[in-house]
């Protein structure tokens, strides 16, 4: 199964887990507004690790090839 880190806190999440849903369900406060990929409120930067990715082409391939996701 996947692990989210945040800082210091490291936990597991199901296979196929919402990132955004999963980082909220955690009390992270991840800023959202249209889950759709168009309003970018939910922009977070992946460091280790590539999540899969719904909808690549809602973000500009440099963020994406640096680790940005829309969560
Ligand atoms: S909530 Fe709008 S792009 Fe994620």
């Amino acid at each position: 199964m996947p692990e989210l880190c945040v800082g210091e806190r490291r936990w597991v999440v199901p296979t196929g887990s919402n990132l955004l849903d999963a980082l909220n369900d955690a009390g992270l406060h991840v800023p959202y507004s249209c889950r759709a990929g168009s309003c970018h409120a939910c922009l977070v930067h992946c460091e280790v690790g590539q999540p899969l990715d719904a909808m690549p082409e809602a973000l500009a391939l440099d963020k994406h090839a640096l680790g940005w996701r829309l969560a």
